[in-house]
């Protein structure tokens, strides 16, 4: 985004793209959001499309697509094997990474697949910064452990430490000294850790990491789907990087790295994903299992359309005005929201803005499911569609005890280039009268509860009638708007 200055002194992030092809929103009246949230079980992921207004779900595979990524979808070069297709895309990755070798996979989690099959065995352990759902269940799966351990700042929902994703080295040393170097299969860093708040990580804190590893010949996996975010805070937060540029930057990264994966859902503006090293070694052992899973290796189970597509989509990574985009709408939802006196995820991150149900409804007790209910109340009063990440995305443990998680949040994400700010000023709107009146928030409970990925298909009922009496608040307050 290019620095303007307001006169009126508002600070407002300008975008700078313009747009070319819209799609048409519902925004439906209250009553009908009442009858789809009960359908869908309180559960914003059974919610039908028709029925949202502003879906921040998830940037997963639904941010815009540049017209040069449409144009080049057009040339896409189909064939089985040896497409000039996924030749461009490996020769961008080599440029880009410096990485000789790249395997493609349908998406992030198949590539965490075939890594957690190649080098995790039962007993092993991988440190990591923090957890994503599916990288842990594939490490899980194959007998590994997950040990996070992410800088204590990372788990205080408000601060103002600029690298919250940052991993204690510290206790990354501790870790092999007590457990013996030959127990770490490798050392997961995540970049723009999702699942607290999109937090970043600095370039100089995985050089620490790398220094860590080199002395005990530990391998680094690097999870590069929210790159883009973090490039971004990179360069604008650490200040030793501010006179490099993003591709500069991005190859840094790349070489303090073994083996780099990332999720074109995200990283890239796609859809697909792939697998990155420098290793022939790396390389040969993982071939023959995405032939397996994915699909020849010149496609591993993607469109050659998203390829193309990917291919340009990461050369304009290396954009500083196309990956301050989201960055820079999530802070000004999150300051917007703060200043309004709402609990929200601090410093912003990326990815999306946070808000911590913990604060928002501190009556509802965690076996209520506070986020959850945060997700069904906000889409009842707005047609937001908001991601539940708080104990519902956990599962029960072995004597079907609830696991509480140590944040209860709402992410309402932000895909890149999809919104305009007077979509951000609707939604702030809403949440900030929805905070305004949380008292009548009320809590949730199972009614089918699937015993995994129950975040995906679980349904819940409200324990009280609030959602009625909050749908009349709404149309006292706003009358017949919509
Ligand atoms: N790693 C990270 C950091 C992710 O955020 C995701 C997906 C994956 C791996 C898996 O990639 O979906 O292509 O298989 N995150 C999505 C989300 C699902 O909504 O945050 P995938």
């Amino acid at each position: 985004m290019a620095k303007v200055k307001f006169f009126s002194g508002e600070n407002v992030p300008l975008e700078m793209h313009k747009v070319r092809i819209v799609q048409k929103l519902n925004l439906v009246p209250i009553e009908r959001r009442l009858e789809a949230i009960t359908e869908a079980g309180n559960n914003t992921f059974l919610l039908k499309n028709t029925d949202i207004y502003l879906d921040m779900l998830t940037d997963s595979g639904v941010n815009a697509m540049s017209d040069k990524q449409l144009a080049s979808m057009m040339e896409s070069d189909d064939s089985y094997a040896g497409s000039a297709t996924f030749t461009k895309l490996e020769n961008k990755i080599r440029e880009l990474f410096g990485m000789e070798y790249f395997l493609p996979a349908h998406q992030g989690r198949a590539a965490e697949n075939i890594i957690s099959r190649v080098y995790v065995r039962p007993g092993t352990i991988v440190p990591m910064n923090y957890h994503f759902t599916t990288s842990k269940a594939h490490i899980v799966l194959n007998g590994g452990a997950v040990d996070e351990i992410i800088i204590d700042e990372g788990l205080e929902v408000t601060s103002d430490c600029p690298f919250k994703g940052n991993m204690d080295t510290a206790k990354l040393e501790a870790i092999i000294q007590k457990n013996g170097a030959d127990k770490i299969a490798y050392v997961r860093i995540e970049t723009g850790t999702n699942l607290i708040g999109g937090q970043p990580h600095s370039l100089e804190n995985l050089r620490q990491v790398r220094k860590v590893c080199d002395k005990f010949g530990i391998m680094i996996v690097f999870d590069a789907s929210l790159l883009a975010d973090n490039l971004y805070f990179i360069k604008t937060r650490e200040s030793a990087c501010k006179d490099m540029s993003i591709r500069e930057i991005t190859r840094a990264i790349a070489d303090l790295c073994d083996i780099i994966y990332f999720s074109a859902r995200k990283l890239g503006c796609a859809r697909g994903g792939g697998i990155c090293t420098r290793s022939k070694d790396a390389y040969m052992k993982m071939r023959e299992l995405v032939t397996l899973y994915e699909g020849f290796l010149t496609y591993g189970g993607m469109s050659v359309r998203e390829i193309e597509a990917i291919a340009v989509g990461l050369e304009e990574t290396m954009d500083e005005d196309m990956i301050s985009q989201g960055p820079q709408f999530i802070e000004y939802m999150v300051t917007e929201l703060d200043r309004q006196g709402v609990p929200v995820i601090t410093p912003a991150g990326g990815l999306g803005c946070h808000l911590d149900a913990m604060r928002f409804l501190p009556h509802v007790p965690q076996n209520q499911y506070p986020a959850g209910a945060l997700a069904s109340a906000l889409f009842l009063v707005s047609g937001v569609r908001g991601m539940e990440r708080g104990s519902i995305s956990e599962q029960r443990d072995e004597q079907g005890k609830e696991t509480y998680s140590n944040m209860e949040l709402l992410r309402l994400a932000m895909p890149r280039r999809v919104f305009t700010m007077s979509q951000l000023k609707y939604a702030i709107d809403r949440t900030v009268w929805l905070y305004r009146h949380r008292e009548m928030v009320g809590g949730l409970s199972f009614i089918e509860e699937p015993a995994m990925l129950r975040f995906f298909f679980g349904k819940l009922e409200c324990t009280t009638d609030w959602q009625h009496k909050l749908l009349a608040k709404f149309r006292a307050d706003f009358g017949e708007s919509l």
